[in-house]
């Protein structure tokens, strides 16, 4: 949907017609601190850096089992009370709540660069995401499992999706939408399977009350095509076509998400405390890499002069800057490649090869364009009015605001995709399977000139992990989002490419160098230029030729693969805003970070808890699995600590 006449308008509706997006739930005492200075000479049993999506859910969960302990969340974002981020987002966020970050230019894609979507708020990026709610598969998180054995075979925590499960059926609460709606769209869950868990402080799931008249037809072109219409995608099994709840509140319809959960609806509580606009630049280990380290936390919002304040933690320091930014503070903080620290003159505190390396997101290609006018006649509401069409765009606020919260406003990117294995894409999967298996015996001419040994070890490693899940009949390989048009989008979800994350020798307060090195593994390019034959056959379905589709995109007269291929270097997208896998959980054997206890290795009071840590990037976007990974986290933490906490509360 374009928000482009929406964000215009909005302003001035708000202030004429208007209710405000308040919550209605009480406001919690916790505290927010706008001077550094207050926290110069504190000391904080937890000191969680980044209070984005991981870092708000842990810093909530802490408090909750250690009501005496204190626990502050530095952020590099402001506490921003906009009523947009509270409506319904397509994912487009303002600049404003976005680091400006340009990747270095892609070779596999003609030179092309990207944008990297990081959230830069308080919320960090479940502020500015597009609200999809869907959940990795079952193989998914296993493979994390499986890339951490043998070598932690015996040990007692466990991260299969058995395990998972039950962390991400925690950190949410299913509305059920009501029975009219319900009916009206044909939504469809399974509450008792994926969610069933009821508790004071949670991300709210629902279905909106709204879908483009356009998406059923969709949804009906794809089963023609063959694929299963599922009940519930998030228990485990992710194929077929799916319907996704939003992250979104069931009575307001406003985005729900780590502030509104974790921060704004947290019982009052003292000394859980938030130091918006602040940075934190490096870590350093006074007393030495058993001791919680220390940080350097600066001013960031303008004109500000403060000078630079330290802050100590206690009991430990957990880092949640995200997959973009955690890497660069663990190699600022001589944590990293040592070739990399001693360019840029940092002294090593613990050299680990991994850190930056293993970089993931989900490569996309735009497939076919349709003969618009004809949609447009067919349809209405027709999702172009949006921007084309001032009095629809009125009313439709209008309906947001004012009657019931009803309308397109209510809806955030869409509910519906499809999850498509290899198998189903093209008979060569076999095939394409032995060529990683293949690869899996060494394949390091793939990975940067960085990569060293252990980490080519943990991406073979992950070859095998993937080759496997290529041969399954339910593991998915395609996602193909839709909900307000007939164009079609082939999202890559397990990319063989791996690129890296790391901090500018030349400039260490810059932001760090992104390089996707989408393609570098030709896999990648290959497997998507079967995804080009696969969607034209979605338009061969007897419901998608009564729209009179065009081919436009990559046009008809495209067939042979290389010409395929050349389209994709062309045009695909590097990004789907899913960065991840930074800091990954592996054996130091693998290139990996951190452990299973998300420690980061040769530390003992020093975590990793965002989508750095994961191993693999989930065939999903990435917010529901962040918050089950912090909630998971943070059972590990308490579990660590009540000991402890317990004695401090004797002595006290
Ligand atoms: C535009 C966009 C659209 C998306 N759409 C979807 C979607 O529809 N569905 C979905 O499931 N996922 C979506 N995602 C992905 C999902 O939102 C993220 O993967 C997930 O929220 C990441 O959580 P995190 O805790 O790892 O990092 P974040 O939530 O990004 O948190 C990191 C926090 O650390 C802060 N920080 C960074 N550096 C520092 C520093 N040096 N000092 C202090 N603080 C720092 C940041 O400001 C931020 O608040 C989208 C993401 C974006 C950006
Ligand atoms: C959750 O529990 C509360 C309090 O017991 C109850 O009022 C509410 O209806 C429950 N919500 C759901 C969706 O089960
Ligand atoms: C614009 O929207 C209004 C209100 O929904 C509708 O009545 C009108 O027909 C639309 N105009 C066009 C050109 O689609
Ligand atoms: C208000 O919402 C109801 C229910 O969705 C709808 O039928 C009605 O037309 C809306 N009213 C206006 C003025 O748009």
């Amino acid at each position: 949907m374009t928000r482009l006449i929406y964000f215009t308008i909005l302003s001035e509706f708000a202030l004429l017609f208007g209710a405000p997006l308040v919550s209605t739930r009480p406001l919690h005492n916790a505290r927010v601190i706008r001077d550094a200075a207050q926290v110069q000479d504190e000391s904080y049993s937890f000191v969680i850096v980044g209070g984005g999506t991981a870092g708000l859910t842990l810093a909530d969960r802490l408090k909750e089992a250690f009501p005496s302990e204190s626990v502050l969340v530095v952020e590099f974002g402001a506490l921003d009370d906009s009523q947009e981020i509270l409506m319904p987002s397509d994912g487009v966020a303002d600049q404003a709540r976005l680091f400006d970050i340009t990747s270095v230019p892609n070779a596999e894609l003609n030179g092309r660069d990207a944008t990297v979507s990081a959230g830069k708020v308080v919320g960090g990026s479940s502020a500015v995401d597009g609200q999809f709610f869907d959940r990795a598969s079952r193989e998914d998180i296993d493979s994390w499992a499986a890339l951490g054995s043998p070598e932690w075979n015996n040990l007692e925590i466990k991260w299969g999706w058995d395990d998972l499960l039950q962390y991400y059926k925690r950190s949410t609460l299913f509305h059920s939408p009501p029975l009219e709606v319900t009916a009206q769209f044909g939504y469809a869950w399974d509450n008792e399977a994926a969610y069933g868990v009821n508790q004071t402080t949670q991300i709210d799931a629902t279905f909106p009350p709204f879908q483009w008249p356009i998406q059923s037809r969709l949804y009906n072109a794809w089963a023609e095509y063959g694929l299963e219409r599922r009940v519930e995608c998030a228990a485990g099994g992710k194929y077929g076509i799916c319907w996704a709840p939003s992250s979104q509140d069931p009575d307001m319809q406003t985005r729900s998400y780590a502030r509104t959960a974790h921060w704004d609806e947290v019982p009052s509580s003292q000394r859980y405390d938030l130091l918006p606009n602040h940075k934190v630049t490096s870590l350093s280990f006074p007393n030495g890499l058993l001791s919680p380290p220390s940080m350097v936390v600066q001013r960031v919002d303008s004109g500000s002069s403060d000078a630079d304040i330290v802050v100590t933690a206690e009991f430990e320091v957990i880092l949640s800057a995200g997959a973009v930014h955690t890497p660069q503070i663990l190699q600022r903080s001589g944590i990293g490649p040592r070739e990399l620290l001693e360019s840029a003159g940092i002294e090593v505190a613990v050299e680990l090869p991994g850190v930056g390396q293993n970089f993931q997101d989900h490569p996309s290609v735009p497939g076919y364009d349709t003969n618009s006018l004809l949609v447009e006649q067919t349809f209405y509401p027709d999702p172009s009015m949006i921007s084309t069409n001032e009095t629809f765009v009125q009313q439709a606020l209008d309906n947001y605001f004012n009657n019931q919260t009803v309308g397109p406003y209510t809806m955030g990117s869409g509910n519906t995709a499809v999850y498509v294995p290899l198998k189903t894409i093209t008979e060569d999967y076999e095939a394409l399977a032995n060529v990683v298996l293949q690869q899996a015996q060494g394949a390091s001419e793939f990975l940067a000139s960085s990569a060293d040994a252990t980490y080519a070890a943990g991406y073979s490693a992950q070859l095998s992990v993937i080759a496997d899940m290529f041969k399954s009949d339910t593991a998915p390989t395609l996602e193909g989002p839709f909900s307000d048009s007939p164009n079609s989008l082939g999202v890559l979800l397990k990319p063989l490419s791996r690129g890296t994350v790391m901090l500018d020798p030349a400039n260490l307060d810059a932001e760090p160098l992104v390089d996707y090195r989408t393609f570098s593994n030709p896999v990648d390019v290959g497997i998507m230029s079967y995804f080009i034959p696969y969607l034209r056959g979605y338009y061969e379905t007897s419901i998608m030729q009564a729209m009179g589709p065009t081919e436009m995109n990559p046009g008809a007269e495209v067939t042979d693969q290389s010409a395929m291929i050349d389209y994709l270097r062309q045009t695909a997208m590097a990004s789907y805003a899913d960065p991840c896998c930074t800091a990954a959980m592996m054996p130091v054997e693998k290139g990996g970070v951190v452990g299973p206890d998300l420690k980061v290795h040769g530390t003992e009071a020093l975590r990793v808890v965002d989508a750095s840590v994961f191993p693999l990037i989930p065939g999903a976007h990435l917010s529901a699995t962040v918050y089950a990974v912090a909630e998971k986290a943070a059972e590990i933490i308490v579990g660590r600590w009540q000991g402890e906490v317990k004695r401090r509360q004797l002595r006290r």
